[in-house]
Parts: structure tokens; sequence; C-alpha cells
């Protein structure tokens, strides 16, 4: 394929979408990325020619083709950097290079944090949260947006086309040749979503709910809303914000969510037997081998679950490998208000549940009993106390509606 293969998509009356493909990406930093991801960027086409963001190193090429699909990218006058993490910002200094804009802006923690990223001399200037830039006959307002997801974010909004560059905010990781929602399917566009907000914007739940009081109050009309990665949302705008709002309140459901990992199955017995007392108690249940599970999945089954139950045989004095992955990952998302347990089965020390036990405690998860332990292979009795477990914050999970 040659460069001239890359085409910009003109998406409102300014604004065309220059970004990247990237249909091989399977990890983002973590985060299992089986559908590939997007690297969305966008050209404005004021008297003033302004890039909203730029791409991952590796895509430069793509990005200044597709540019070049529309203009001379010689022509770009400003550059508008929303955010410093390097999927956006990678090719920064090369495009800085070719394009040799007359400014390029970000926040002022984007100024700060560029230049260490790159580690040399950019030449950058600081806007303010409210503030605008005249692009001539169009208007860029900009909106800080501070821990969303890192202290440089902002959102980029213009005024004329009612279009909001949002950053990471309503993106998901998914490689796709449609670039509106409405071009793809319901569970494709939701499960995206809901991913991306459980991996990358759930510890900042709080910042999240102000964003949407901000985003109220300011009452900017909105034509599209443009994340940084996946489809631009011009369909479902008022469904995407509501959807954030209710995963940043995170309210306790009839939900549980168990997670383990086995060496000759009896955590795995445990975890059945668990999960069948919760079934028969009333409760939906998902049950996770992390034999098979991302961890980025289990935080996704996290994000509206109600009760989160963790199995971990002890190896060797200590958590199994996969469940300190797990709970460490989940520890940074920060979930809240859910109610929660530890199980496993040992062989002699026994060390692991205890183990569970303190870090989900430390959590602030509302732990019902003291860990559930069984030695070697379950007998009668250890799985009736397992289904009991299961029934029991089945019981309590429902008496809280
Ligand atoms: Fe898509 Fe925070 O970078």
């Amino acid at each position: 394929m040659t460069k001239t293969a890359y085409r910009a998509v003109k998406i409102s009356e300014h604004v065309y979408w220059v970004g990247a493909i990237d249909w091989s990406l399977r990890d983002f930093h973590g985060y299992a990325t089986p559908h590939g991801s997007t690297y969305n960027a966008f050209l404005v086409l004021g008297e003033k020619i302004t890039l909203i963001d730029t791409v991952k190193s590796q895509f430069k090429d793509e990005l200044l083709a597709r540019i070049a699909s529309v203009i001379d990218p010689t022509k770009i006058d400003y550059i508008v950097s929303n955010h410093t993490e390097m999927d956006h910002s990678g090719c920064l200094p090369d495009i800085i290079a070719a394009v040799k804009p007359e400014k390029v802006f970000a926040s002022v923690n984007g100024v700060k944090g560029l230049p260490q990223h790159f580690r040399q001399g950019l030449e950058l200037t600081a806007v303010a949260d409210g503030s605008t830039l005249s692009l001539g006959n169009l208007t860029l307002q900009f909106l800080e947006t501070k821990m969303l997801h890192w202290p440089d974010s902002m959102f980029t909004y213009l005024q004329e086309d009612g279009v909001l560059f949002t950053s990471d905010a309503f993106g998901m990781h998914l490689a796709s040749s449609e670039r509106f929602d409405d071009e793809l399917a319901e569970e494709t566009l939701w499960e995206g979503a809901a991913t991306y907000y459980a991996n990358i914007l759930l510890p900042y739940s709080g910042l999240v709910q102000k964003l949407a009081e901000k985003l109220t109050q300011l009452n900017l009309p909105l034509k599209l809303v443009c994340p940084d990665h996946g489809p631009i949302w011009r369909s479902r705008i008022g469904q995407i914000v509501r959807r954030y709002v209710t995963w940043a309140e995170q309210k306790r459901t009839n939900k549980a969510v168990i997670v383990f990992d086995t060496m000759w199955h009896s955590t795995e017995m445990l975890a059945r037997a668990i999960g069948e007392g919760l079934t028969d108690g009333g409760t939906e249940v998902k049950v996770l081998s992390l034999a098979g599970t991302p961890r980025s999945e289990v935080a996704t089954h996290v994000l509206d679950a109600g009760a989160l139950l963790i199995g971990s045989p002890t190896l060797n004095n200590n958590l199994f490998p996969t469940v300190a992955d797990v709970l460490t990952y989940l520890k940074g998302l920060r979930p809240r208000n859910l109610m929660g347990a530890a199980f496993g089965s040992y062989g002699w020390g026994g060390e692991a549940v205890k183990q569970v036990q303190e870090i989900m405690t430390g959590m602030g998860i509302e732990m019902v009993g003291d860990g559930l332990r069984a030695q070697y292979v379950p007998d009668e009795e250890a799985l009736a106390k397992a289904y009991a477990l299961g029934q029991e914050i089945s019981a309590k999970l429902l008496a809280k509606f």
C-alpha cells in the first residue's frame, strides 16, 4: 500500500479525521486489545489551519498522508496537543519538524510534560481553561480536564461546527473502517466503551461526575464528540454521556464476579460452589478463570458488579502469581461500593487467602467473612460452606435494594 492509499474523512463542515488505524495492537500497557485501536487526529480547516493531536510515532507517515489528501501539510499553522501520552504525541516532534507550525498549544501541564517526554526543546504555548483561540473564521475553546486521565488532559471545542475533541474520554480501543458510532453494532459500541472506561477512567470517577456537571453547565451545542480512540459520536452523544455518569456512580448491583486461578482444580471447585450459591440466591454471576481471562476483561466485568470474590491457591507460602497480578491491577483502578470475599485451597501453609483478604480490605471492599479456606481437595463440608458463602453474599446484595 502506498501512502496515497490513506485518505482523510470529512466529518463536519471544517473538520477532517486524519488519524491512524492500528489493526495489530493486542496489548496497550497491560490492557488487552483484541480488536486493535485507532489514534484519532483531526484537521480543522480554518483560516489558520489546525491539527488537533497527532498519533503514535510509528504511524507518522499515515497521519501525514491523510493530511496530504486534503492539504499540503506544511500549510498547517497550529497544532493543539490535548494529551501528552505517547499514543497521541509520539510523533509530535517529527510533525513539528515536518510542517513547521507557527504555534503549538497544550494545557499548562502539557507544556510541562511534553518536553519531559521528548527531552528536547519544544516551543509550546500554554492555554488556560476556558480560553479561546481564533483561527480567523473559526474559534477553538479549551476545557481543562486535569486527571482525565493525565494531569495534562484537556478538551478542545470548535464552536462553529459544534465539535468537541475529547482526548481519551468517550474513546475505545477498536480498529475499524467505520468512523462513526451509528455505523457500528450497539454491542460492539457499548462493550468497547465500557471496557475503556473500566480500564482507563474508573479511578477518576469522581472527576468524571464533575466533568459531566461542567458540560451540563456549559451547555455547548454538540454535533460531534471526537475521542482520540475509536468511533466519533454523532448519533448517541447523550447516551454515551449518560453511560459515563452511570459508570462513575458505581452503584451496587445484584451481580457478582468470581475471579480465581487454580493449581489442581480445588480452588476452582470452591469458585463453582460459591457461584451456585449466588445463582440460587438470585444473583447474576460471572466466574472468571485467570488462566484464560485478561486482567482488563476482569476489570470490565467488575465495572457494573456489586460483589467481587477472589480465589487463590497458596503457592510457596504466597499468592498465586496471576491472582497477585489481577489484585494489583484492580487496586489501581479503585472500584468502589463493592462487597467481597476471599477464598482458596491450600496444602499446608494456606497464607494466600489471608493475603487476598488483606488486599481486598485495603481496597475498601466490604468483606464478608474472614476468608474461606479448604485443605487439599475440598470435601462436601467445604463445598457446602462455599455454597453458603455464595448464598450469604447474594442475600446481602439483595438486601441493599
Ligand atoms: Fe490514549 Fe492516555 O492515551
